[in-house]
């Protein structure tokens, strides 16, 4: 019998050719350990619109879009407009320009606890600089995340990512690092406010994804996001949405837009910069203010955050001006589209399984989906640690993933983002690909692997 890795292996073999050059000089043969799979991952030529087609002249649609970040398709004619018309003027620099300024205003316009801006290279710079402010303005240490959730591979956050969170995430760091990182159950309101509660001296801040990436995209309920709002304000601690992923995404103004919470500082990433290296922090003027080169004080008042040889490179600011000005301007049209292709998406998902009888549970708001496996029947999903906890991570991440690749669909965590260049035809060719892969999943004796 064959298996779904060999009907990947016989249409990959370019892939394998590379990978084994890329494991012999790259650990694992990857820069970013999420591009890794068993038996190896296949190697990108070309993309375009929600496609993708791999070295081997495979194609794909799309649902990873660049780490969730092409909202309007894969190589979208504004963008490459704008960095055609950027290179006329130079590559870099490292000296102010006014578009820079002008992208700074439009993150201020859309985000709602957008006073200042501070621009850098990452989503990982950015929450490290968060942390970092967070415990600088208030002056106490301990900070909170979520359990299970992912902010980057800062050392401050690399805690409590994987189960059993307790355990260190990596060697490497020593436990001091996290001496003042404590975790929270996320959606669990009484937990949260016995670990708050227990911290209450001491407590910097909060920071979570108001939609867990880790989480299947599982929104923070009101209630939720209503505490921790009061929590952080009654004891003087800020409230830190990371909104790498959601910001631009799950409404123009992010989840705090449409949560209607707006939290003190906010990290930003992956839409802003159109598709080159990006991050920000932003939030109110008051906790941005004391990082500013202006103030006349000692250094070890000053708060220093940024660095960054490219931060706000002129490619990254002329992509990311062109995508959200476009944002800003159709709006109206776009968020609504992208609601109905994730709820539909969602819907027609988990019908195919449902078809099938596999237990599985299509989770997610918005543009964002992912797909899971439960060990059990009638678990409820609701936090990155349900989701570790109660469901078949790695049947999700190697063979729902390669069965998928082999029927030309290309997903994350069991699903994705779509964009606006995901048409109802890409809706349904996912659908129908979902639908052989759940046959195939009930009855892989029966299945074309035979
Ligand atoms: C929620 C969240 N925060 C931070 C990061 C880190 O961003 P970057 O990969 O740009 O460093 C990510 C990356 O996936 C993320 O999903």
């Amino acid at each position: 019998m064959k298996s779904f890795f060999d009907v990947y292996q016989r249409k990959t073999s370019e892939s394998e050719k590379l990978f084994k050059r890329a494991r012999d000089v790259m650990p694992g043969g990857v820069s970013h350990n999420i591009h890794y799979f068993p038996p190896y991952p296949f190697f990108l030529k070309k993309a375009k619109g929600p496609r993708i087609w791999d070295v081997d002249g495979n194609g794909y649609i799309d649902l990873w879009m660049g780490h969730y970040t092409h909202i309007l398709g894969h190589h979208p004619e504004i963008v490459v407009e704008a960095i055609e018309k950027q290179l006329e003027e130079g590559i870099h620099w490292g000296i102010l320009f006014e578009k820079q300024v002008e992208w700074a205003e439009l993150v201020r316009e859309l985000i709602p606890c957008a006073e200042m801006v501070r621009f850098c290279c990452s989503g990982t710079e950015a929450t490290m600089y968060a942390v970092r402010l967070a415990r600088a303005f208030t002056g106490k240490k301990i900070i909170l995340k979520i359990a299970g959730g992912w902010h980057g591979a800062n050392s401050d956050l690399s805690f409590g990512i994987k189960m059993p969170y307790e355990k260190e995430e990596t060697p490497g760091l020593p436990p001091e690092v996290h001496r003042y990182t404590k975790l929270i159950p996320f959606n669990d309101l009484g937990g949260t406010m016995e670990v708050i509660d227990q911290n209450r001296d001491d407590l910097a801040g909060i920071i979570l994804e108001p939609v867990p990436g880790e989480g299947g995209f599982i929104p923070a309920t009101t209630e939720y996001l209503e505490m921790l709002r009061s929590e952080t304000e009654r004891l003087g601690a800020l409230l830190i949405f990371d909104e790498v992923i959601s910001g631009f995404r799950v409404a123009l103004g992010g989840a705090q837009e449409r949560f209607g919470i707006t939290p003190d500082l906010t990290t930003l990433g992956k839409i802003m910069g159109g598709g080159l290296p990006v991050g920000a922090l932003v939030g109110r003027r008051e906790i941005l203010e004391k990082t500013s080169p202006e103030r006349k004080v000692d250094k070890w008042e000053r708060i220093l955050i940024g660095g960054g040889t490219f931060s706000s490179h002129p490619f990254t600011v002329a992509a990311g001006l062109a995508v959200l000005r476009y944002l800003k301007e159709e709006a109206e049209q776009i968020y609504p589209i992208l609601e109905a292709r994730g709820q539909k998406v969602r819907e027609r998902v988990q019908e195919s399984f449902r078809r099938e009888g596999i237990e599985a549970l299509v989770t997610g708001i918005g543009s964002l989906f992912q797909t899971h496996f439960p060990s059990q029947k009638g678990v409820m999903l609701d936090s990155p640690h349900s989701i570790h906890r109660l469901t078949d991570v790695e049947k999700r991440e190697i063979e729902f993933r390669i069965r998928m690749l082999t029927k030309g669909v290309h997903v994350m965590h069991g699903g994705g983002s779509l964009s606006m260049a995901h048409s109802d035809k890409d809706i349904e060719e996912i659908v129908q690909a979902t639908r052989e892969v759940a046959k195939e999943m009930a009855d892989p004796v029966g299945s074309s692997e035979v």
